[in-house]
């Protein structure tokens, strides 16, 4: 979401004069989009602005010139104050709710920004009403935010706080950017929300639309290709959502769907609020709709109270699903979530001993699929050139990153490919429809 946020971002500073540059020393204005999800990223922020405070004396004394530096995103959220008063040479801070007020505050810097801006309000009016509708260039598999924030509020997440209540955007507005998007040449569509099936709005005609609706009516629009959402709750994983994975072609067959922890006593620790056996139950269905859907997970390790025997239980649980990939964490405390004060805090080197485990066998698992795919046969969409001349890159139904030699008119474009040789985090492959070459 912080990719599709940047490039809002991007969109509305461009009436203003910005450009998107990659030379950092020569920048006239330097946005950081900032996570505050664990400790690391938000450490992260403050390790870069020390960087971007050196940019930004060496412009003022070698030429004079005034660089905006800007720390936007959820660390801008939750340490707004403690930002400026850290890194006093942070022009403004802006939060994952105000950055479509971005222009105006940065109108508002006087010239020899004397002055701080701070813009960090759940505001009552709602952002996508008031950012560009015209998207600046997206690529052939683009972002689309149909939902934010989350009232979920697991016990471990600082997102509720940062990112505020959920919200949905209405139909006709996913409509008309999916539409923008695709007449500028995306073929492919990610649909984005912290709990991004816990969307729902209004249809045509008043009906209430969840997700599943929504991605029956996105599949109809001609030139879109592939569909993809993330991430979802398990908890939101209704019969029409299951069901779409059944019916709609376009709807790739892989899925994240973050459990945490395999223990439902850790689960219940967490506000979970399901049980082991009911994501099973979920796993199931999908896979009745869908046999070859793929799954994908986020886990937390050493969460307060974890015991040895709960964290066998997660990893019993890996080893039931099967899962493409997933991610994985030490449990970070995260200031004001109730999880933070918990008593039973587990030592660092027991949650780094059982992240070893816990990744050594999703490596293996994420191993053994890639290799199942060796000689399989994937319609793809070419994204971009790879790492060597000659060579592209797209992502398989799976996710999978798959490299191939081909020309480079075939990127934006669906081609066919079969898989030669997998490695742990990437596929090769040939071309295997000639056709679409020529
Ligand atoms: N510590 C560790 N991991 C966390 N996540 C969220 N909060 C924390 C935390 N405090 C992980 C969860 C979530 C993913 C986006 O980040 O696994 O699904
Ligand atoms: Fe955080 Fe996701 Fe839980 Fe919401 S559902 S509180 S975003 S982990």
């Amino acid at each position: 979401m912080n990719v599709y946020d940047s490039d809002r971002m991007k969109d509305s500073l461009e009436p203003l004069g910005y450009q998107e540059s990659s030379d950092l020393q020569n920048a006239d204005m330097i946005v950081i989009n900032t996570c505050h999800i664990r400790e690391k990223a938000s450490e992260k922020v403050f390790s870069e602005l020390g960087r971007l405070r050196k940019v930004k004396q060496r412009a003022q004394q070698e030429q004079n010139r005034q660089v905006k530096i800007v720390v936007a995103g959820c660390v801008a959220q939750a340490e707004g104050e403690e930002i400026t008063k850290r890194a006093p040479w942070v022009d403004i801070v802006v939060g994952p709710q105000t950055y479509h007020r971005l222009p105006d505050l940065v109108a508002k810097l006087d010239p020899f920004q004397r002055n701080r801006l701070i813009d960090i309000d759940f505001p009552p009016e709602i952002k996508f009403d008031f950012l560009p509708e015209k998207l600046g260039k997206r690529g052939p598999a683009a972002f689309l935010s149909i939902q934010e924030g989350c009232d979920k509020f697991c016990s471990f997440c600082v997102v509720p706080y940062t990112r505020g209540a959920e919200f949905s955007r209405s139909v006709q507005k996913i409509m008309d950017e999916a539409k923008s998007l695709i007449s500028s040449g995306t073929k492919e569509i990610t649909l984005l929300g912290q709990n991004v099936n816990a969307w729902h709005g209004v249809g045509p005609g008043g009906k209430d639309w969840g997700l599943g609706r929504l991605i029956f009516a996105l599949a109809e629009l001609p030139e879109l290709e592939r569909i993809r959402y993330t991430t979802s709750h398990p908890l939101d994983m209704d019969d029409e959502l299951i069901n779409a994975h059944a019916e709609v072609n376009k709807l790739m067959p892989y899925l994240h769907l973050p459990i945490q922890s395999g223990s439902d006593k850790i689960l219940h620790a967490m506000n979970r609020r399901h049980t082991v056996l009911e994501y099973l139950n979920i796993i199931d269905r999908l896979r009745s709709a869908r046999s070859d859907i793929a799954m994908s997970s986020d886990f937390i390790v050493g969460f307060p109270g974890e015991t040895d025997k709960d964290f066998a239980n997660t990893l019993n649980l890996i080893d039931k699903v099967g899962y493409a990939s997933a991610y994985s964490f030490k449990y970070s405390v995260r200031p004001g979530t109730p999880a933070a004060s918990k008593s039973l805090q587990v030592p660092e080197d027991v949650k780094s001993d059982r992240l070893l485990s816990l990744q050594q066998l999703l490596d293996a698992q994420q191993f053994a699929f890639n290799k199942k795919c060796e000689t399989k046969k994937f319609d793809v969409l070419v994204e971009q050139k790879g790492e060597r001349k000659g060579q592209l890159s797209a992502r398989t139904p799976y996710m999978q990153s798959a490299y191939f030699d081909g020309p480079e008119s075939l990127i934006g474009k669906m081609t066919q490919i079969k898989i030669s040789f997998a490695r742990k985090n990437s596929l090769s492959a040939e071309i295997f429809n000639q056709k679409e070459v020529i």
